[in-house]
């Protein structure tokens, strides 16, 4: 494993670390308080190229590698894991997804759009009754010939009221199983197509999250994405990728808190001296560091074997099951460096400790990674 960064994803790394200070840190705490959606930091994002990094140029995207992708999302989760997720949404898993299964109509129409910033993406999969057991789909696609109907409720969905285009989820055929379900594009606007209300989060609260309710929803059939049944498939392999994405974004956030606490255990002085000559800060530090880095190995690696177009849905669950428990771990230990004021807003690792949490239950709970995990192991 070589992670000597090259020139061009060490300038990457720079411009999006540069973003994030400069455009995200500013109001980080007021989108958070408000649970404003950072309209304005996207459209500046979709401009950078980071809402379409892996994506060919010829569909307006930006052409990189996963591990460049993962640097920009390492970079910007360290001071903003809201507006991360929403690059991790629109690149690993509808512009991925799309590029990858879509075919060229689809790609022209809705790829353009979706790189450029111009419009953004949601994956709708989960629902009421089927989040970790996801093959217990409850929505309906039902074929009509030219167009299916679909009827039914998602929930917890990322850019749930912010996005133009969802790829939804959706059972044809119950007879099937997981083998008679298809993925369909579906627009905002379309009749029948209702957002619930705004989900009042623990942490990413910048990002909104939301129920969506279809009622005999008409879908033309060009939606789909592959053959009829593949939906499933279409789901866990994008979900693969997709948590590459999350992984680094659990690594920025442990990496964003260590780099505060160790700013601050030079700073703050208590029984004469500064907090990071007293030894147990020192060792909290020591061990901070040192999960990061395992962390780092986990995610870049991960990267690297889809990017070398090897397996990488055993690299990348491990990456997040791993990075993600750093994420909590770091985060709680940088609060506690802190002190009192690591208890309150302008100290910045409260709510990066609150946005960890989110890491270790989307795209696949811990639990859910373990059950990857082990299967993959015991199989091979
Ligand atoms: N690639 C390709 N195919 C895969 C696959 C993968 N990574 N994983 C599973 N499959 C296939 C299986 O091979 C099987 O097909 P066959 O019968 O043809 O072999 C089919 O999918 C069903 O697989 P399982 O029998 O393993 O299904 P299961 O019911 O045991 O569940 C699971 C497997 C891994 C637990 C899956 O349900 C799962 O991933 N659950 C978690 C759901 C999840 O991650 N949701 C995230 C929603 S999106 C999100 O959260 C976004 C966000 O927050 C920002
Ligand atoms: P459950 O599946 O009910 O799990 C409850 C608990 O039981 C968990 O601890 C779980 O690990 C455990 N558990 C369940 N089954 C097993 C098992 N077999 N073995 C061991 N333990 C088990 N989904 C989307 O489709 N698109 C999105 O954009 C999206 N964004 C999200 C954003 C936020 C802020 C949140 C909170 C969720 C989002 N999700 C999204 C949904 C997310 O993927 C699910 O919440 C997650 O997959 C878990 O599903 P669940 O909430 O139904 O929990």
């Amino acid at each position: 494993m070589d992670f000597k960064l090259t020139e061009e994803q060490l300038m990457i790394q720079q411009a999006a670390r540069d973003f994030a200070q400069n455009e995200l840190l500013p109001e980080v705490i007021e989108r958070d308080d408000a649970q404003r959606f950072p309209k304005e930091e996207v459209k500046k994002m979709g401009e950078l190229g980071f809402l379409g990094m892996m994506v060919d140029p010829k569909y307006g995207g930006s052409g990189l590698d996963t591990l460049s992708y993962v640097l920009v999302m390492e970079e910007l989760s360290k001071v903003d894991a809201s507006c991360s997720v929403i690059v991790s949404v629109n690149n690993s898993l509808v512009c991925w997804g799309l590029e990858t299964f879509g075919n060229e109509e689809q790609k022209l129409k809705y790829l353009t759009r979706l790189t450029t910033g111009e419009s953004i993406g949601a994956f709708c999969l989960s629902e009421p009754e089927a989040g970790s057991d996801a093959t217990s789909q409850k929505t309906t696609a039902i074929d009509k010939g030219d167009h299916y109907i679909l009827n039914g409720t998602k929930n917890w969905i990322t850019n749930g009221s912010s996005a133009d285009y969802y790829l939804v989820i959706a059972q044809t055929d119950v007879e099937k199983g997981h083998k008679g379900i298809n993925a369909l594009i579906v627009e905002k606007g379309a009749e029948g197509f209702e957002i619930g209300p705004k989900e009042n989060k623990l942490g990413i609260r910048g990002s909104d999250t939301h129920s969506l309710i279809f009622n005999d929803v008409k879908v033309p059939k060009e939606n789909r994405i592959g053959e009829d049944g593949f939906g499933f498939k279409f789901a866990m392999k994008t979900l693969s990728g997709g948590r590459i994405g999350i992984a680094a974004q659990a690594l920025g956030i442990a990496a964003g808190a260590y780099e505060l606490a160790l700013k601050y255990s030079k700073q703050r002085k208590a029984f004469g001296t500064e907090i990071a000559n007293h030894q147990a800060i020192a060792f909290k530090l020591a061990d901070m560091h040192t999960s990061i880095e395992a962390a780092r190995m986990l995610v870049y690696k991960a990267a690297m074997d889809k990017d070398n177009h090897e397996n990488y849905d055993l690299s990348g669950a491990m990456a997040k099951l791993y990075a993600s428990k750093v994420a909590m771990d770091v985060s709680v230990e940088a609060v506690q460096v802190h002190g009192g004021n690591g208890f309150v807003k302008d100290y910045h690792v409260e709510r990066l400790m609150r946005d960890a949490k989110i890491t270790q239950i989307y795209e696949g709970t811990s639990e859910i990674q373990k059950i990857v995990i082990s299967r993959s192991i015991l199989r091979d």
